[in-house]
Formats: C-alpha cells, sequence, structure tokens
C-alpha cells in the first residue's frame, strides 16, 4: 500500500503542477473565452477541484455538501453548463480558483495518507486522469488563443528517421486479448475494461503514423475538391465547414502553433485533422483507417509469447527515449523518432505524438460495468462519435495506456487529432 500511495501522491503532484503551469497567467487571460468549443481556463481549474472534492471526499455524492456553495458548485458541471456560456458565469476569480484547489488537495493528500479499507486507489487514479485530461484540453484553448504565445516554442524532441514514413507492417490474423483488466491494469478506466479474447483477420498497418508532407500532397492533389473521397457525410461537412487544409495550415506552407508562426515541418505527424478529413485521405492513399480492435493488437499483442505487452514496447513506464507526452513539445516528434518505440509486429510511435482516428464508434466491451464515475463513459455509448488511440504529446505520462479509449465527434479537430493508414491484406 505504501508503494500505492507514493505512486498516487506523486500523479497527483505531477498533474497539479502541469495545471498550475497552464494557467500561471493575468486574471483576464485566465477568464477570456478562446473558442466556443473549450472553456475559459479559470474554469477549468475550479472544476478540477471541484470534482476532486467530489470524487476523493464526498465518495461521489453529490447531495453531501461540498468546500463550494451549492450555487457556486453548479457553475461547475460539465453537463449541465454549455462550454459555449461558461465564461458569463460568475465563476470564481482566478485566486479563490486556486485557493480552493489548494484547499480540495490538502484534505485529498490527508485522506491519501490515511488511506483505509473503505477507500479504493483507484479513485485516485480516476481524479489524476480527469485532472490531466483537462490540462490537455486546456492546451486546446491556448493554441486556438490569438495573439503572441505565452508557452515559448516548446522543448526539444529527437530527430526522426527517413525512409519510415509511408512504410507499414504486418500483423498476421488471429486472435488477441483486447481490453485488459483491474488485475492487471488497476488505473485503467472502466471503457478499457474487461480483457477478453477476439479474432482479427490479417491486415497491414502504418509503422508511423501520416506526416505533413503525406498529407500535403493529398491537398495538392486536389482532395479537398474531389468528393468521391469523401464519405457523402464527410462531404457535406466538408463544403459547410469550408474546409480546405488542416486546421492551422496556412495556403502559403506555413501554420500558427500556439502563437508561433512556422514552416510546415514535413517530416511530423499531421495534426488537427477531423475524422471526415483522415477517411477521405486514407482513400485517396489506396487505403483506409484500422479499426480500434486493430489498432490495439498491433500495440500490444506479442505473437511469440501470446501474451499482451503492457506497453507497445515492452513493460516499462513511457520515458523521453520512448514516446512524446506529457505536454512540454508543443507538438508531435517526427516519424521515426522513436524506434525504442516499436511494437512486436513493429508499428512505431503509437503512444504520445498524436491521437490517431479510428474507425470505430464508441461501444462498450462486452461485461461492461460502470465505474464510480458512472456518467464517464456509458452517455457516449453508440454516440455519435469516433474512437480515437495512443494518446498526443498533450497527454500526461502517467495515465496512457494502449487499452485508453477518447472519443470525439467525427467533425471536430482542435483535438491533437492525426492518422495512421490501414490496409486489408
Ligand atoms: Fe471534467
Amino acid at each position: 500500500m505504501t508503494n500505492l500511495r507514493e505512486i498516487l501522491a506523486r500523479d497527483l503532484t505531477a498533474a497539479r503542477d502541469r495545471t498550475l503551469l497552464l494557467t500561471d497567467h493575468d486574471d483576464p487571460e485566465l477568464l477570456r473565452q478562446h473558442s466556443s468549443l473549450l472553456s475559459p481556463l479559470v474554469w477549468d481549474l475550479a472544476h478540477i477541484g471541484q470534482q476532486e472534492d467530489l470524487w476523493l471526499l464526498r465518495g461521489g455524492n453529490a447531495t453531501c455538501p461540498g468546500l463550494l456553495p451549492p450555487d457556486v458548485e453548479v457553475l461547475y458541471d460539465a453537463f449541465t453548463q454549455p462550454r459555449a456560456l461558461r465564461s458569463r458565469l460568475p465563476l470564481l476569480p482566478p485566486v479563490e480558483a486556486r485557493s480552493f484547489c489548494r484547499e480540495v488537495r490538502g484534505r485529498v493528500i490527508d485522506r491519501l495518507e490515511h488511506l483505509g479499507s473503505d477507500d479504493d486507489p483507484f479513485h485516485f487514479a480516476m481524479v489524476v486522469s480527469h485532472e490531466q485530461q483537462h490540462d490537455e484540453t486546456m492546451l486546446q484553448a491556448l493554441n486556438l488563443r490569438a495573439g503572441p504565445s505565452l508557452l515559448g516554442a516548446g522543448a526539444p524532441l529527437p530527430a526522426g528517421r527517413r525512409g519510415v514514413a509511408g512504410t507499414s507492417v504486418l500483423v498476421p490474423g488471429g486472435e488477441f486479448v483486447l481490453g485488459v483488466d483491474a488485475a492487471d491494469e488497476p488505473f485503467s478506466l472502466d471503457n478499457e475494461r474487461p480483457a477478453h479474447s477476439v479474432d482479427v483477420p490479417s491486415f497491414r498497418i502504418g509503422r508511423v503514423p501520416v506526416t505533413n508532407a503525406e498529407f500535403a500532397a493529398f491537398v495538392t492533389d486536389g482532395g479537398y475538391e474531389a468528393p468521391h473521397w469523401w464519405s457523402e457525410r464527410g462531404w457535406t461537412h466538408r463544403v459547410g465547414a469550408g474546409l480546405a487544409r488542416p486546421q492551422f495550415w496556412n495556403a502559403d506552407g506555413t501554420r500558427d502553433r500556439f502563437g508561433v508562426l512556422e514552416e510546415l515541418p514535413p517530416d511530423e505527424p499531421v495534426q488537427h485533422v477531423t475524422f471526415f478529413e483522415a477517411e477521405a485521405y486514407a482513400r485517396w492513399a489506396g487505403a483506409r483507417l484500422p479499426t480500434e480492435i486493430e489498432w490495439e493488437k498491433a500495440a500490444v499483442w506479442d505473437p511469440s509469447t501470446r501474451r499482451r505487452r503492457r506497453f507497445p514496447w515492452g513493460s516499462a513506464e513511457p520515458t523521453p527515449a520512448l514516446a512524446n507526452l506529457g505536454g512540454g513539445a508543443l507538438r508531435p516528434a517526427p516519424a521515426g523518432a522513436y524506434p525504442a518505440s516499436a511494437s512486436p509486429y513493429g508499428a512505431e510511435q503509437l503512444i504520445g505524438d498524436v491521437w490517431e482516428w479510428t474507425s470505430s464508434g464508441l461501444l462498450p466491451w462486452p461485461g461492461f460495468k460502470p465505474m464510480l464515475y458512472a456518467d464517464y463513459s456509458a452517455p457516449f455509448f453508440h454516440g455519435d462519435y469516433r474512437v480515437l488511440r495512443g494518446g498526443s504529446w498533450a497527454v500526461g505520462p502517467s495515465i496512457v495506456r494502449p487499452s485508453f479509449r477518447n472519443w470525439d465527434h467525427p467533425f471536430r479537430r482542435q483535438i491533437f487529432s492525426g492518422l495512421r493508414l490501414a490496409w486489408d491484406t
């Protein structure tokens, strides 16, 4: 238990350090709404504290009084307060939001130190995951922000390797174990469970995600003007939204990234594409998107041992030599930057860099049971979503797993989303 407590304390602290760094701006900056898709940063900040108070200090019982008065707490309910209107709410000023979060955290650490048999350590991990996920959405907001950069150009990244973009690896057909159980992955969320056997026909999958140079060839080939590459719904969206290239790309070959205007790096995985754009690109390239089940098999299944690996490269936790995570880089690493990250089948950069669109809708695995935060996954099953896998450069390293399932509407692209191709054999 001591070791688990130490891990959870470390992960809580890492998430909070990141939150405070991302909200270390003056008050007007924190109160600004950069997009109707995202909250003002001060809302995320207090919402992080409110959820921590609810799940860890009140066991999820919203009728039990929390540290905020009920008329204030209701402002931070993500289900009832539309994002576009959050900046008009009488939100806690930044100084009060910070002190509220500090107060909650102090009590949580106290509870963690005295973790009893009634406390489920998983709930602490769930709250870490929640905070890290909001840190990623805050990065989305900061990327949409107009004005000079607040975050700089980002930390250095390893160089890529020539010759890996555009290549693929074979995943022979056969059964594998999809999903995980709490016994093996105690911090996995409800929609990743339970582990179960699935038969998958042979397929090929891209060794690395699709790069900017590859996607630019689709743009210059007139891909955005050719309806036959697009699904009917994708084409309708492309026309209606006026999409002509990935978000943040300019017509002159430059891009905007966190307030920095720069040349588009050709070897970097493309990001800020909708599912519809990813699907159209794949069709143009003579390929398709992988299903999320194919993606997970390519990432973790070891055919020689007939067991899952914990990560594509093995059992070691992610490090900066294995994956681009944690948000410091502010961009994906070039294709081929992580040869040591290869899965047993040889696919690389599955974890980190860009979320990868899959062709799958969000469905429960057979035997799904909701966790304490019962509305985390279940309300979204069978909805208008596509699953994304692998995590982006903006994801906290302690919360990403090959079984982690993200989902979003197929028309969203402010997220750090890219793609990897697949082919039938
Ligand atoms: Fe939330």
